[in-house]
This record gives structure tokens, sequence and C-alpha cells, in this order.
């Protein structure tokens, strides 16, 4: 099915949220049409189709784009930035380089030859990039294209199976820039990552204001992320036991069932982590939003070519996100002295449903140019 010719191709036809109601006016299909349109407002459209089918934290979508003429600016939503787990909006900026990343795959995929300004200078608010084309190139990326629409956060328990050296390489060749990737597949170690991790998620989970901003993106069922158009399901956590039947108690933290939700995340991470075939560790030597932007970047197409290979992935934010978890993440990986940016666990697993985005008509704004 991957790299399909047809004109239209629905990638994942066995989309479930489609299945049980059409889609809301307000949903972006997970689709992308393997030829550019003609039209050039459709083609922008098509492009940030493409864009918005990124994994951003919590799928809170922290995106807008700009449509004039041949060119699409990627604004930074910043009423969806996380600010007490995300306080230097780190995890944004990356959520918008994975965006940013999908729109340049599809238009190399479609002949075109993007060009990216990085924070244009004189733009007047939160423009992260610009990007223009050009027409009449080769058609590149297709097989990271056919990707976008079959890539998912993937939750569950992995088989435990490794991953192939030959996977590992290919996986490291998407590395670029200033973002460095460090590799961890011997057990015990990845015992003692799944035991950092679930402490992490635990003390995030118990801190009051975090958990109250991550209860604010967790949607009861598929009814309310199709209302809403972003956030998590209860489904989607993957989380065991009463969490996942009082999904409003557990993840309230003025509830006294919240104790449940706060061990069935840290479960599902350790869990999640002891059955895996790896995890990896992004990192930088350069602070700031540009290298977490192109870290993002980074990390969607490493994503994008686990897809290709079969290879599920998972990114794993509390070790990063809780400060004194950090120190220790970093050396278990040999990365002392780095910034981490994101941890990922990667294995094998069923693929699970497509989460909800918001349509392009509901980011996009066009002018004419
Ligand atoms: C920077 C960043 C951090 C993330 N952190 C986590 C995390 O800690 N735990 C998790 O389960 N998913 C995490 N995710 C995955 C998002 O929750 C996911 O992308 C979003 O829900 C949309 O789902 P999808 O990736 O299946 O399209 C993260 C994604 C990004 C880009």
């Amino acid at each position: 099915m991957l790299g399909s010719a047809a004109a239209y191709t629905a990638l994942r036809p066995h989309l479930a949220l489609a299945r049980r109601a059409s889609l809301a006016p307000g949903l972006q299909p997970w689709s992308v049409p393997s030829d550019p349109p003609s039209n050039p407002i459709d083609l922008s459209r098509a492009l940030i189709g493409a864009a918005v089918l990124a994994p951003s934290h919590w799928n809170a979508q922290p995106w807008r784009f700009e449509v004039e003429g041949n060119s699409i600016r990627l604004v930074a939503d910043v009423s969806r930035a996380l600010p007490i787990t995300d306080p230097d909006r780190r995890s944004m900026m990356m959520g918008l380089g994975a965006s940013l990343e999908n729109l340049l795959i599809a238009a190399r995929a479609w002949g075109l030859r993007p060009t990216v300004e990085y924070f244009p200078q004189g733009a007047t608010h939160a423009v992260v990039a610009s990007v223009t084309w050009s027409e009449g190139e080769p058609r590149r990326d297709r097989g990271l294209f056919a990707a976008i629409p079959e890539r998912r956060t993937n939750r569950r328990s992995y088989d435990g199976r490794g991953i192939y050296p030959q996977n590992r390489a290919q996986l490291l060749a998407q590395v670029s820039g200033d973002t460095m990737l460090h590799w961890m597949d011997d057990r015990e170690q990845i015992r003692r990552l799944a035991d950092l991790a679930h402490d992490a998620s635990r003390t995030q989970s118990l801190e009051r204001r975090a958990a109250a901003e991550q209860s604010a993106w967790i949607r009861g069922d598929d009814s309310e992320a199709r209302k809403r158009g972003d956030g998590v399901t209860v489904n989607e956590l993957e989380v065991p036991g009463l969490a996942h039947w009082l999904p409003g108690r557990a993840f309230n933290p003025d509830s006294w069932f919240h104790r449940f939700g706060v061990e069935s995340a840290g479960r599902q991470v350790r869990d999640g982590l002891r059955s895996s075939g790896a995890a990896v560790l992004l990192t930088t030597t350069r602070r700031g939003e540009s290298a977490w932007l192109m870290a993002g970047q980074t990390f969607q197409r490493i994503a994008l070519r686990a897809t290709q290979l079969g290879i599920a992935n998972q990114p794993i934010s509390a070790p990063i996100e809780v400060d004194r978890s950090r120190g220790e993440l970093l050396r278990l990986f040999g990365a002392t002295g780095e910034e981490p940016l994101l941890l990922a666990r990667l294995g094998h697993a069923g693929t699970p449903d497509p989460s909800v985005r918001r349509s392009v008509s509901v980011v996009a704004t066009f002018r004419n140019s």
C-alpha cells in the first residue's frame, strides 16, 4: 500500500474514527494526495494537510499557517503551549519542527524545490519558518512521504524484539545538523531507564499544576476528541487498570482516585520501556529555539523512517521535564554535558488507530498575493 500511485490515496482505509462516524467538518483526514494538485491554493492546502499530520506533545498542535502566493508561513500558536511542563517551549518547537519537516517532505515528493527561511527577520509575530518553492524538480523523499499518514505514536507494549543493525543504521542516517542521537539496546540499561522514567512520571503526576495541565489535554473518548480536534484519548494512552475506566477522576489531581492515574501512567512508561527493542535520546549542544525546531525535523525523519521499517515509537518526556531526572538520564546514555531534547522507545507492536487533527481550514489563513 505504501507508495501507491492512486490519485488520492487514503493510506489507512480502516481509519476507525472515520468509520464510526464520518469525520467532523473540522477534522483532517489521514490521507495525502500522491500527486500535487495543479491549482496553487489547493497545492498549499495539500502541503499544510501533510504538515498537520505531524506529532506534537499532547497532540496540542501548536501551529497556524499563513499562505500568501507560493509561500507558507509556519506560526507558533502560543495559546497551545504547555507553560508548566514545557516552560521554555522546547517541546512546542519540536512539534513545529516535525510539522515543518512533513511539509518539506511532501513538497519534495511532489517535485518541488522548497526553500526555508528560519525565524524570518522583520516578522511581527511568532513566525518560526517561511517556506517558498519552485517547480520542475525530480521527485524525492517518496518513501518518507508515503509514511506520513502511516506514522503513529505507539504506546502499546512492544514484543521485546531488538532492532536490526541495518535498520539502526538507517535511523541514525536521518540525524543531521547540531542534533545528536544516542542509542541504547542493552537490556540492563533499558531496565534502569525504565525505572528512571517510571519515577519521573510519578513525580510529575504528583505535582498538582503539571497534572492539571496534562489532564486538560486528556479526552475521555473518541467523540470528545473529535469535537475538540486535539488531545489524547484514554484509549490512546494505553493506561492499565482503574485509570482506564475512570479517566475523569483518575486524571483529576483534585480527586481521591488520582493516585490510580499516577500509578497507571508510571506503569505504562516503565513496562513500555521494558518491552522495547531500543531507546534513543536526541540531544544538542546548542540551546535555543532554532536548535529545537531543527531537532523536531530530525525526530520526524526518524519517526517516518521507523514507520517505513515497521518499527513503532513512543516519545517519553517526563525524564526530560522533571529537573532531577535529567542528569541521570544523560548519564545512562553517556551524554553528560549535552542538552536532552527527546527520549523515545522503539520496538515492534500492532499499529494503533490514528489520533485526531484539526483540519487545514481551521489552522490556515489564505491571503491573495
Ligand atoms: C516533543 C514531543 C513530546 C512528546 N512526548 C510524549 C510523551 O511524553 N508521552 C507520549 O506518550 N507521547 C508523547 N508525544 C507524542 C504525542 O502525544 C503524539 O504525537 C500526539 O498525541 C499525536 O499522536 P500521533 O503521534 O499518533 O499522531 C510527544 C510528541 C512530541 C512531538
